[in-house]
């Protein structure tokens, strides 16, 4: 009770220095000599030390004036090499009876026994509990005010470290001097602060959001590639204003970074989803230019986060590609699956590291978890990937997979399922499993995305249970389900727009045609026609659609009629930023094709290279005939 009034107290007396805005600004228009008087001036220790400190001090960088001050006390350096040699917490707390210790002293012993207990894995509730330990805190709380900023500030973590409560008195009144003496910390001393904060203590940590606000108002003065990659790894997280900053910084480095830094910025930016293009792309390049030998991890960590953030760098995808090929004999089913998905996502298909992938899941079938294969399925099927060794790999998976498909969830098993549609390796049993009434029964009413993409992947199945499985008898999925939800409207794209008006043209009438067609396959045709036997398009309301949920027609076509269906290929459409459709679209031009339907594609590549409707509507007929005359000599 007594303690939580103090730290209230001591949260409201800060608040009045730093939190509000007013005083911070006030207090940071003042000179800072003038800032500090506003409470008791802190006395300088007493006068101290020799020339040479052990190494280590050196490191904690003391202000010149603290150095010059140390140096003259020998004494004083005597005691810090005994603090320094001390190998036990027993020896430490001699030091404090053997001695009179001063409050830097005694945060020195405090900072040296954090360290030791880490070290040597000791019970730290033994080293607070021990009164000596009360001893060394009470003398460091009576004369706090003289403890050096560096001291201070490692006496702040080693408190933590060593678990102290941070509701008690002392901790209390520590925290409260480096709230204090913020403003005249170093940067680098901010930043180690704030490292440690947040790793140690999160975004909830009052005292870390008061440290952040002075490195948001003090960037300037950040410098050092390791700071910059240690803020944006460990800080960045909590402060987006800060990240903003350290990323300008970043890009500034980014010709100094080792593969280790680039490493951690991505993978930093990847869990904080920033997709900073910019220092992305730097990055990258710089990636590419020097380094040439990046090891495993470093690899796997980069193409996860390029995943996560799906940004596109064909070279890098490339270099990592290629590097990573040799490893994959050795990896881990972890590693592989983590990093044929990274790729999948990309939609970055490199034949030989998804060969040497096919290979090592046969290889290490027994080692691979159905998850595994599952994955290593789904990325085939997304990329459109058949391994040369297609039917020994399938044949592996086929066995695997028996009896397992019971313990998989229901989206997996449909992803599965899906996939093996894709690769056109569906067997009848696992459309059996997938289109029975009691799995789908689950999601019946159901309007969330999860299971509306659900249903579309089944309505799909099915449609690969009809068109491609001969053998398959059932069951199919009821009428009723086949009409799914339309999905929300996208933007109209350029292709979208241009091939309707140079499509409007070919028909001759909007009779001829029929937009935008939502199939009972789950496939949506943009355009839609029926040709007579002499290529003439016919007026098709009248005609039965089998294809649609709804047909208003019920005639048959006249002989020699055909229907055609015009697809259109956004860049999106395709892996790789090549020419090779990915897996699903693959299967949506195979359904077309086998519901009746001549496809005429019409890939971005092709159609907007044509400026005008008069070539995009002459390479629409050209495309037509085509189509028909192979039909014909078929
Ligand atoms: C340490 O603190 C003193 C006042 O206690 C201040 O004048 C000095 O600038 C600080 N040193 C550093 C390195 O920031
Ligand atoms: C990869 O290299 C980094 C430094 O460049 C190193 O920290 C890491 O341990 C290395 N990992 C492996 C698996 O060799
Ligand atoms: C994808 O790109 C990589 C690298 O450019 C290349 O090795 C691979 O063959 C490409 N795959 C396809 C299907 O074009
Ligand atoms: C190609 O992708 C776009 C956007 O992702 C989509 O709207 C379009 O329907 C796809 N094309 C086909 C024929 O499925």
């Amino acid at each position: 009770m007594a303690a939580r009034l103090v730290q209230r107290c001591c949260w409201r007396h800060l608040a009045t220095f730093t939190c509000s805005p007013a005083a911070a600004t006030a207090a940071l228009l003042l000179p800072s000599g003038k800032a500090s008087a506003a409470r008791a001036l802190p006395h300088p220790p007493p006068a101290s030390i020799h020339t040479s400190v052990p190494s280590t001090w050196n490191a904690d960088r003391f202000s010149v004036k603290e150095q010059v001050e140390e140096n003259s006390n020998s004494e004083h350096r005597v005691i810090l090499n005994l603090i320094e040699a001390a190998t036990s917490p027993q020896e430490l707390f001699q030091l404090g009876e053997l001695h009179s210790l001063n409050s830097n002293q005694a945060s020195l012993v405090v900072t040296r026994l954090s360290r030791l207990a880490v070290e040597k894995k000791l019970e730290t509730g033994d080293i607070l509990q021990d009164e000596r330990f009360q001893q060394l805190i009470e003398i460091v709380d009576s004369q706090i005010s003289q403890v050096w900023n560096n001291t201070l500030v490692g006496l702040l973590k080693s408190l933590y470290s060593l678990g102290m409560e941070s509701s008690s008195r002392e901790m209390q009144s520590v925290e409260h001097e480096v709230l204090w003496r913020l403003r005249r910390l170093s940067f680098r001393q901010l930043a180690s602060l704030a490292e440690f904060l947040a790793v140690k203590q999160g975004k909830e940590s009052k005292l870390l959001s008061e440290v952040i606000k002075k490195l948001e108002l003090r960037w300037t003065e950040l410098e050092g590639t390791r700071t910059v990659v240690m803020l944006i790894a460990k800080v960045g997280h909590i402060s987006s204003v800060l990240m903003d900053r350290l990323e300008d910084k970043a890009l500034e480095l980014a010709e100094q970074f080792s593969p280790e830094d680039i490493r951690r910025i991505t993978l930093a930016l990847a869990y904080q989803n920033r997709r900073s293009v910019p220092l992305l792309r730097a990055m990258s390049y710089h990636l590419i230019q020097k380094h040439s030998e990046l090891n495993l991890s470093i690899l796997m960590d980069l193409i996860f986060a390029y995943g996560k953030l799906n940004f596109h760098q064909p070279q890098v995808f490339q270099k990592i590609a290629t590097d990573l090929q040799p490893h994959v004999s050795a990896m881990t089913p972890i590693e592989v699956t983590r990093c044929i998905r990274s790729f999948a996502l990309l939609k970055w298909l490199s034949l030989p590291l998804f060969e040497a992938i096919s290979q090592y899941a046969l290889d290490n079938a027994k080692q691979l978890s159905i998850s595994h294969l599952c994955n290593i399925i789904l990325s085939f099927a997304r990329l459109n990937f058949q391994p040369s060794g297609s039917e020994d790999f399938f044949n592996m998976a086929h066995e695997e997979l028996q009896g397992q498909l019971d313990s998989l969830e229901p989206q997996l098993l449909t992803d599965l399922v899906w996939s093996l549609c894709v690769l056109q390796q569906a067997k009848p049993p696992y459309l059996q499993r997938v289109l029975a009434p009691d799995f789908h029964a689950v999601i019946q009413g159901d309007s969330s995305p999860k299971a509306q993409n659900l249903r579309m992947k089944l309505i799909q199945i099915n449609a690969a249970a009809k068109l491609e499985s001969p053998e398959y008898q059932g069951p199919f999925l009821p009428a009723g389900m086949l009409n799914a939800a339309e999905p929300a409207a996208e933007k109209v794209t350029l292709l979208q727009s241009s091939l309707q008006e140079a499509l409007a043209g070919v028909l001759g009438s909007q009779d001829n045609g029929r937009w935008d067609v939502h199939t009972i396959y789950g496939w949506q045709i943009d355009a839609e026609m029926v040709l007579n036997s002499e290529n003439k398009p016919l007026p098709l309301k009248d005609f039965a659609a089998p294809h649609l949920p709804h047909s208003e027609g019920t005639k048959p076509l006249p002989p020699g009629a055909r229907r055609v269906a015009f697809l259109r290929w956004e860049f999106p459409n395709f892996s790789n930023r090549s020419k090779e459709l990915l897996g699903r679209y693959a299967m949506a031009r195979r359904h077309i094709q086998a519901a009746g339907f001549l496809v005429v594609d019409v890939p971005h590549y092709e159609f907007l290279e044509l400026k005008l409707e008069r070539q995009r509507a002459a390479y629409l007929r050209d495309k037509l005939h085509k189509v028909v005359a192979k039909e014909l000599a078929s």
